[in-house]
């Protein structure tokens, strides 16, 4: 039903998520309302552990992509789970350590942290940093020698390999802002100075392809690039790195379009792939770190909004307003990304409205789908958007000075309030008039 596990229609005809009735969490919390299935997220995690340790073994790192939904209750759940987490700032940091998540687990991301960052990140002790380019290692080696302590680091590397949902290029792309790409040189200045760096240890390198990656292949090539990368450092330096981390990018299912692979087939092809690659060049196989965002969390959330008003314009479209948008799914305005909606009181019935779902804020292009398929809809009613547990949150704005809603997980039935709504009051807290 309606594409994730979580959901299901209970003998009333509502939707529920995580076995809780989604009406009645509209009335209890008020909307709008993100609500996020911890039971899903639980089994996500374990997916991804079983995968890895069936076709690669104990020697496997799975890290949580902070970036996608940062919040502490999350960071007790990984913990909890067994997984690591990468983090891409301060903020996100200060996020984790809060909750007591394990430092030495972290992965510190970020093309451009600043020396206070790169500090925090070495009084917290941080498992690896990774390090996207010369000028932010040769930083991070002068705050090590001050504060005599060393660090642990991967080297970012941009593989050549770009992947777009189904298609992958292997182009030797080089422009990006981030890391440092193998093809011009940088990548082999980035070794040599890392092994100079007295306080630095190289431990491996770390690549990210692409995100919403709907096959396999493109992890594969990007397993079998880096490979040759590993050889060509020991052969040119005489180093043979112990870890590899390829990021993150597994797809998930937001629409009846998409037909993502499971942890189990994904991590399958990455696994085989690199044996085949390490076996041809004589490597030992290193620790294998991933980095899943969205494919952790967005099949396991779901936005509640209520339905303002419904205007037909004929002979164009009808818009149905919410009382959200672009400030708590910023992803259409931006990506144009394709959701579900549903009408949680009356899920089972057919969908036989084609909307378009307005937000409430002051910008023509602040909608949350275009042409949709959803129950037909009253002002008053409730109205669900599926899947938006990833990026969604953790990109919403008050663009507007409209508050933030309230996080919800579910377990088992039972619910519990994770984020508190904002309130006016958080909005012109740091106005100084
Ligand atoms: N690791 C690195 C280094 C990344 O840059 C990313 C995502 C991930 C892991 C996690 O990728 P995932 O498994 O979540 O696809 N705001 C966009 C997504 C930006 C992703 C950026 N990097 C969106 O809403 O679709």
């Amino acid at each position: 039903m309606y594409g994730t596990e979580s959901l299901a229609i209970n003998e009333q005809g509502h939707l529920t998520l995580g076995g809780a009735d989604i009406p009645a969490l509209a009335s209890k919390y008020g909307t709008p309302l993100y609500l996020m299935d911890e039971g899903g997220i639980r089994k996500a995690c374990r997916a991804y552990l079983e995968a890895g340790r069936k076709h690669y073994g104990e020697n496997f790192f799975p890290a949580f992509a902070g970036k996608a939904f940062c919040i502490g209750a999350m960071y007790r759940i990984l913990a909890e789970e067994g997984f690591g987490a990468d983090v891409v700032s301060g903020g996100e940091l200060y996020t984790a350590h809060r909750a007591g998540f394990d430092m030495r687990k972290i992965l510190y991301h970020g093309n451009n942290k600043t020396r206070a960052e790169l500090a925090e990140g070495l009084d917290y002790g941080v498992g690896r940093f990774v390090v996207d380019n010369v000028d932010e290692m040769r930083a991070l080696e002068s705050l090590c020698a001050e504060r005599n302590v060393r660090a642990g680091i991967l080297l970012r590397i941009t593989p050549g390999v770009e992947a777009h949902t189904h298609a992958y290029i292997r182009t030797g792309q080089i422009d990006s802002k981030f890391g440092m790409a193998i093809e011009t040189g940088a990548a082999d200045e980035g070794v040599r100075t890392a092994l100079s760096c007295p306080h630095l240890d190289l431990h491996g390198f770390h690549c990210h392809i692409g995100s919403q990656i709907l096959e396999t292949e493109p992890f594969a090539a990007a397993a079998e690039v880096m490979t040759d990368y590993i050889a060509h450092v020991r052969d040119t330096f005489g180093t043979v790195v112990p870890e590899l981390n390829v990021g993150g990018g597994f797809g998930i299912r937001y629409t009846e379009e998409d037909t993502p692979k499971t942890p189990d087939e994904n991590l399958a092809a990455l696994a085989a792939a690199l044996k085949a690659a390490c076996a041809g060049k004589n490597l030992p196989l290193p620790r294998l770190m991933i980095e899943p965002g969205r494919s952790i969390v967005a099949p396991y959330g779901v936005t509640v909004y209520t339905v303002g008003g419904v205007k037909t314009i004929p002979g164009y479209r009808t818009y149905v307003a919410v009382d959200g948008g672009m400030t708590d799914n910023p992803r259409y305005i931006l990506y144009g990304s394709k959701y579900e909606f549903v009408v949680p009181e009356r899920a089972s019935e057919p969908r036989t409205m084609t909307a378009t779902i307005a937000g409430r804020n002051c910008e023509s292009g602040d909608l949350v789908g275009e042409n949709v398929s959803i129950q037909p809809v009253r002002p008053g009613d409730l109205l669900c958007t599926l899947t938006t547990g990833a990026y969604c949150y953790a990109m919403a704005s008050n663009y507007n000075r409209v508050p933030r809603p309230a996080v919800v997980m579910i377990r088992d039935g039972s619910d519990r309030l994770v984020v508190r709504r904002e309130t006016l009051e958080d909005l012109v807290r740091c106005d100084i008039l």
